[in-house]
């Protein structure tokens, strides 16, 4: 088969590593990659959303199957573009259509999407531009913290939690009446704030049949110990402990099955991952958001323990029989800590030549933000690369993920030292 995998970052150089080691990978593409990608694969020069270019290339190299990493070309109805020509049609998509997308695409599509097939998640209310005042209200009768999420795609940087009634009344007007968040911010979610342990669950549905991924814990704040801004995550762990068989017991009943009923009950056909965001409240799950993609960095910690053949799996999907694949997690923990440039997640420069890439030997260096520049591998995004350490424990894990880290080196490298020391922690406890 060949194989166009869209996106750039660290999550992508994980598909592609997985889909070049199936048998049935003939010829393997990323658009557009990262230095990475282009050892295993082909770099093509496309923009993820150029849907006319990506049709282009795809009839031209015969692709067989597109896989999609980020979200923006799902929402933005990728799968719809192809299923609508003769042509097209042919090509598999692994991602669910503009209807399915809107469960990240639009929060309140998505809290509405809850409420209405009794999947358990924080009580919400929805304001627009001339309901602000009514917004005000509400935030009156709630209790801090006050949590405000901007209704569509915002780059990850549309949920404001505010710790007083006064810069929640602020950041509402600023978001409805000044657009702070441009189109995504026209409406906005406002929601109880729930309080407990966070974690990432990743389910594979073809439409009818579903596979639970192993869970991960994310570590999103730039600064040790949770603090400072909101990144696109610097770190993640898989297995989480305190997931266990109970409690997935009841993510499996309470949410999971609910999920994939409630899209068919919709007429929503989808076929790709479902990557729920979950708060552990005093051992009940809630969901605190819906995403229509993998994570990044979770994919980096959760598909290197997937023993089974990728390719083959997403391949079952066409038929809807995801159920016959073989689907075998291995036992092991894995721990992934992400290097990035100093200054991330606010300003930072580019073009730092990245020295001991080599050196490191018993962790999985997976590129992100990395290209190449008179033979030598520079930096090239926010988050660089993402170091995976493999062990029997968490401890064994973490060790390998940071031996490998420590042995990278460019000009003002930054990594969180504490990735996974909070669930060590309550091992102890
Ligand atoms: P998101 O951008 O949707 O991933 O949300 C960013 C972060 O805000 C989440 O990872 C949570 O840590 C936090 N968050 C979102 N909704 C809630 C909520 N209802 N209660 C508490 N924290 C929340
Ligand atoms: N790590 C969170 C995300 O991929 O959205």
């Amino acid at each position: 088969m060949n194989i166009l995998i869209l996106g750039s970052g660290g999550r992508e150089y994980v598909f592609t590593e997985k889909i070049a080691e199936s048998k049935d990978c003939q010829k393997l593409y990323v658009a557009p990659g990262n230095a990475g990608t282009a050892t295993i694969a082909e770099n093509v020069n496309l923009n993820p959303t150029d849907f006319k270019g990506i049709a282009d290339f795809s009839l031209t190299k015969k692709i067989d199957m597109i896989v999609v990493g980020p979200e923006a070309p799902l929402v933005a109805g990728i799968r719809d573009y192809f299923e609508a020509e003769s042509d097209l049609k042919k090509i598999q998509i692994i991602g669910p259509g503009k209807a399915g997308a809107e469960l990240e695409g639009s929060k309140e599509f998505a809290k509405s999407f809850m409420h209405r097939h009794n999947i358990p998640t924080a009580a919400y209310a929805t304001f627009e531009k001339p309901t602000l005042s009514e917004g005000i209200s509400y935030l009156q009768t709630l209790n801090p913290p006050y949590v405000l999420k901007a209704d569509g795609l915002a780059g990850g940087k549309g949920v404001v939690i505010c710790d007083n009634l006064q810069t929640a009344e602020q950041s509402l007007t600023e978001m409805l009446q000044d657009e702070k968040f441009g189109e995504a911010s026209k409406k906005v979610v406002i929601e109880e704030f729930l309080l407990g342990i966070e974690l990432s669950v990743f389910v594979l549905t073809d439409g009818e049949n579903y596979k639970i991924l192993p869970a991960a814990k994310d570590y999103k704040r730039i600064g040790e110990g949770d603090t400072g801004l909101n990144t696109g995550g610097m770190g993640a762990v898989s297995p989480v402990k305190f997931a266990d068989a109970n409690f997935m017991d009841k993510v499996e009943s309470k949410i999971i099955q609910p999920t994939i009923d409630g899209l068919k009950k919709d007429s929503i056909d989808y076929q790709g991952f479902i990557f729920i965001g979950l708060m552990n409240v005093g051992g009940e799950p809630y969901v605190i958001e819906y995403n229509v993609r993998m994570g990044d960095p979770e994919t980096q910690a959760v598909l290197p323990r997937l023993k089974s053949d990728l390719l083959s799996i997403f391949r079952s999907m066409n038929d809807k029989n995801l159920d016959q694949a073989s689907f075998e997690i291995s036992d092991n923990t894995a721990a992934t800590v992400v290097l990035v440039a100093g200054g991330y997640p606010e300003s930072y420069e580019k073009g730092k030549v990245i020295k001991g890439l080599k050196d490191v030997a018993n962790a999985k260096v997976y590129h992100a933000g990395t290209s190449t520049k008179e033979n030598e591998i520079v930096t090239s995004g926010g988050r660089v690369l993402a170091i995976t350490g493999i062990g029997d424990n968490l401890e064994i894990a973490l060790k390998n993920a940071y031996a490998g880290a420590n042995k990278v080196c460019w000009d003002d490298i930054y990594y969180r030292k504490d990735i996974g020391q909070d669930l060590l922690a309550l091992d102890g406890l």
